[in-house]
């Protein structure tokens, strides 16, 4: 499919049922089957959840049919996620009608945009969730349990969820996420989150560096710092005498141990500070590695989408990056056929990225989404022929660029954070370098969660194959 290209970062997870720990299949006698679709930080949420859910007596399970409780999680980032999903619900409605009592749930962005609309259109949908409302799921399971359909959508300016730990359900034991902010206050033109997900608030500093610390506690060895705009954090304590900014979070962060990796997504490029370059810099268990959505080349196209910045501004901040940072790996996110692109635009596209050569890019075809500033003002001009055939120059073009980049890294030997079994051999393990790159490499006496040194030898498109040195 052309609008699910390469890797995928929100669509690759899609559809991933969590698995349950097996402490909790022992200890739980109600069970809900959660499936997460969209970015990161919905996968995150789906942890939250689960969080919450415990605490009333329901443990996870991997086996729908086992479940009192089913939750669809959902993304509305593009009309595809969404179509999906109704789909998903379709066939839990078999389900449904030969399991008595059982209740489906919509949980969310797709549930903040089309809101108790879903309940008339999917008659056997039970229960509609915001993902600001997820702590008022308790009485909501309740109110529904009652044969009545319950509906939460309100946003919140305050809520962050700080005080949940998540129950890390579907993990390695190794790698985790920790959303530190929610929301987002940009108005990119094309985009559905500031909508669904409401106004941006930080997360108290103290609550991220706590459950940073606790996850090394228990054996994991990298964190991801998640928001929609992770450059743009800013925590005021309650009593107003301490600000902390991302620079300043992400070196608390670091500092929990020097075992611990830290990675953070997304940044946005008008956001990101030296302050920032110079905490990477400083810090080696900071990866080099940062995630800067260009979604497009052209002046013209950015300032349609209100992106704040210009393809000067935007390769100057690549120019500085790469000055404090040398070997930084960068990826992006590109949006081929927005309104009124023309070919002119797209070759800008093109050329931008053979300036910055991006390791990993995420590329989709536009696609409108109700109440966005781009549908009420412009028109979704562009043919899907067009579109798609651009966004295959566009991946044709990336692909050229990821090979090279695998390429050049044969022969260097690197610190990869070992995280599990590679999917092709029991007898190789893998792991992923400072810059993001995975590594296959033979297992010998290895384990998961250390730290090796590895030799590339050789490489495929998307993934280093070496050995420990
Ligand atoms: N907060 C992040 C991105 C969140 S959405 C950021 O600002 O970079 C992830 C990506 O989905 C976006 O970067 C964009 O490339 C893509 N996207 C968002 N809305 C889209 C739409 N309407 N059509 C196609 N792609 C879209
Ligand atoms: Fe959407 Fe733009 Fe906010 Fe990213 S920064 S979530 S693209 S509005
Ligand atoms: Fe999708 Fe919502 Fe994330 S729209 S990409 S799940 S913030």
């Amino acid at each position: 499919m052309l609008d699910q290209v390469t890797k995928v970062h929100d669509e690759s997870r899609q559809g991933e049922a969590f698995a349950p720990q097996m402490a909790d299949v022992q200890t739980y006698s109600k069970k809900f089957y959660i499936e997460s679709y969209g970015c990161a930080m919905n996968f995150n949420d789906s942890e939250i959840v689960a969080s919450i859910l415990n605490k009333e007596g329901y443990g996870a399970t991997r086996n729908v049919e086992e479940a009192s409780l089913i939750l669809l999680n959902t993304c509305s980032i593009r009309e595809k996620a969404e179509q999906t999903v109704r789909k998903r619900l379709t066939e839990f409605r078999q389900i449904k009608r030969s399991t008595p009592g059982l209740l489906v749930g919509i949980l969310g962005c797709m549930a903040e945009r089309i809101k108790g609309k879903l309940l008339e259109e999917e008659k056997l949908v039970d229960l509609v969730v915001g993902p600001d409302a997820y702590r008022s799921l308790p009485a909501l399971i309740a109110e529904a349990g009652t044969g009545m359909k319950s509906v939460n959508v309100l946003l919140s300016r305050e809520e962050t969820y700080g005080d949940i730990s998540p129950v890390r359900l579907d993990n390695n034991g190794v790698t985790s996420f920790v959303s530190i902010m929610r929301g987002c206050n940009n108005m990119c033109t094309f985009c559905v989150v500031p909508f669904t997900r409401g106004r941006e608030r930080s997360r108290d500093a103290y609550s991220v560096v706590r459950e940073a610390a606790e996850l090394f506690d228990n054996g994991y060895r990298e964190v991801t710092l998640l928001g929609q705009n992770v450059d743009s954090y800013y925590w005021t304590s309650s009593n107003g005498e301490e600000t902390v900014t991302f620079a300043q979070l992400l070196e608390k962060v670091a500092l929990v141990h020097p075992l611990l990796r830290v990675r953070f997504s997304t940044s946005h490029p008008k956001d990101i500070t030296d302050d920032v370059l110079f905490v990477m810099a400083k810090y080696d268990n900071i990866c080099n590695y940062i995630h800067l959505p260009v979604q497009s080349g052209s002046n013209r196209i950015l300032q349609l989408m209100n992106r704040t910045y210009t393809r000067e501004w935007y390769m100057k901040k690549v120019d500085r990056i790469r000055e404090i940072l040398p070997d930084c790996g960068l990826s992006t996110d590109i949006i081929a056929g927005f309104c009124t692109e023309t070919e002119e635009d797209h070759q800008e596209t093109m050329d931008i990225m053979r300036y910055v050569q991006y390791e990993l890019a995420y590329m989709y075809f536009y696609s409108e989404r109700p109440g966005t500033l781009a549908e009420r003002r412009y028109q979704d001009d562009i043919p899907e022929e067009i579109k798609k055939k651009r966004l295959a120059e566009i991946v044709a073009l990336h692909r050229r660029h990821s090979e090279a980049g695998m390429k050049k890294e044969v022969g260097k030997t690197f610190r990869v954070l070992i995280e599990g079994t590679s999917k092709r051999s029991q007898e190789q393990l893998f792991g992923r370098n400072d810059q993001n790159k995975v590594i296959v490499f033979p297992r010998e006496n290895y384990s998961k969660g250390e730290y090796v040194m590895v030799k590339v030898e050789s490489c495929t498109a998307g993934t280093l194959i070496g050995k420990v040195v």
